[in-house]
């Protein structure tokens, strides 16, 4: 039997725009993600997140589930547009209470409250100022924070600043997958700087709490021992994970970064003190892992996400996969946090996501798989020393996938959007069991 102790904190995770629904409400302004669905052939479907899973009217239900299930923490974000409907300035009482019923909700109900400031709903009057390129963005961020930390910090111990700022940056300013989406690679790297910013930024404004960031990382491994092919697995690290981790953690922007990026920009960006700000001192490092990369010399078609290194490509591992197409691998997951530890020493990890999209609706058997496989993998590299103290399963419910819509399905609990009915999966009951006894 593996265990993971007592002290293992076991939760789920979801984002405002996937599950809240309610765009117009309560005063709530229009976000990013609200104007990219919008626009025809951006989003499969042409679906949206205007109704979502109803989580703004049906959290008292869902947070009866989370009790349910015996969740330590929910992991949820705050809607900057709900809590500054302009992106600055105006605060919108409403907005702010909602957050504060669900916590107060989640802590009548035994579960610590895990807030995220960001997870990619940037108020649109923002990006029609020049959105995540500008600096101006990253100081809007620090003062949305602060009102967010007065509101909630007599409750909240927890913080996350940003959700997954290479998929904002690269995906909404790079390859346009996500809102705004822009295709413009310059734009991104300043991007990226400026929501590495808007972390150290918020992590001073948010004083007395434990304040972390959540970044997607992944093991990253070359397809052959080539030099091409050794660079290439050298690049996507370094644009997908050291990019974010070096600042953060190091105070410095990788050496070869800047150099794979010298013919896009300059970095003139970056400010004197800047990497000062964005090492703030952090209390726990969020992981998001749901594949490895198997990264080989190549054509992409333009625009890439990786960007300077257009000619580097993920390969087909031959494993199988989710639906959504991501490759299941949970050594990966092990793989990368031993060397999280052993490259970044010291700080606590969280998986703050892990999870999978599969059709099966509510008898899941693969979905337990995939969980199963994953928190071994976990177990392995706590074994090896790792200081890993919790996972967060995404998603607690079916929700909008992004530009994937709602056809991809993460949750745990099964959501009907014709009748909003919520029914336990099977992997729920499976995860229920396994937090009870805090073993596999
Ligand atoms: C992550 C996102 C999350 C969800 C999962 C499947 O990149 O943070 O919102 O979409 O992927």
């Amino acid at each position: 039997m593996t265990t993971f102790g007592p002290g293992f904190l076991w939760g789920a995770a979801t984002s405002s725009y996937q599950i809240e629904g309610a765009v117009a409400e309560d005063g709530r302004g229009p976000s990013i993600w609200d104007t990219f669905c919008a626009t025809p052939g951006k989003v499969d479907g042409g679906d949206t997140g205007e109704v979502a899973a109803d989580h703004y009217h049906r959290y008292p239900e869902d947070v009866a589930i989370m009790r349910s299930l015996g969740l330590g923490a929910y992991r949820f974000s705050v809607a900057w547009p709900r809590v500054q409907p302009l992106g600055s300035g105006a605060v919108d009482q409403r907005g702010l209470d909602f957050y504060s019923r669900l916590v107060d909700t989640l802590l009548d109900n035994g579960i610590q409250p895990w807030p995220t400031l960001y997870h990619w709903d940037l108020p649109q009057p923002l990006e029609d100022a020049g959105g995540w390129p500008e600096r101006d963005t990253a100081l809007r961020f620090a003062e949305y924070a602060a009102v967010v930390h007065d509101a909630l910090s007599d409750r909240v111990t927890h913080w996350t600043t940003l959700n997954e700022p290479w998929c904002s940056a690269f995906l909404g300013y790079a390859t346009g997958r996500h809102a705004p989406g822009r295709q413009d690679p310059a734009a991104a790297v300043r991007a990226a700087h400026h929501l590495l910013l808007a972390h150290g930024l918020a992590a001073r404004a948010l004083p007395g709490g434990r304040v972390g960031v959540t970044l997607n990382l992944t093991e990253v491994t070359p397809v052959s021992q080539t030099e091409e092919d050794l660079d290439a697995a050298r690049r996507i690290d370094g644009m997908q994970n050291r990019i974010f981790l070096d600042p953060v953690l190091l105070a410095e922007y990788p050496e070869d970064v800047l150099r794979d990026l010298a013919p896009v920009t300059g970095f003139e960006h970056v400010q004197e003190g800047d990497l000062k700000t964005i090492a703030a001192p952090i209390d726990f490092l969020g992981v998001n892992y749901y594949s490895p990369v198997l990264a080989g010399h190549g054509t992409v078609p333009r625009p890439s996400a990786y960007v300077g290194s257009e000619h580097v490509v993920q390969h087909d591992g031959g494993r199988p996969r989710t639906s959504i197409g991501w490759e299941i691998d949970a050594r990966g997951l092990s793989g990368l946090l031993i060397r999280l530890n052993r490259d970044y020493p010291e700080i606590p990890l969280y998986v703050t996501e892990n999870g999978a999209a599969f059709d099966d609706e509510v008898h899941d058997a693969s979905r337990i798989a995939y969980l199963d496989g994953h928190l071994r993998a976990c177990a392995d590299a706590m074994a090896a020393g790792v200081p890993l103290k919790g996972y967060f399963a995404w998603s607690l419910l079916d929700n909008f996938e992004w530009s994937y819509g709602y056809a991809q399905r993460f949750g745990l609990v099964h959501v009907d959007y014709a009748t909003q009915r919520r029914t336990l999966k099977d992997s729920a009951r499976w995860y229920a069991d396994k937090i009870r006894g805090s073993a596999l």
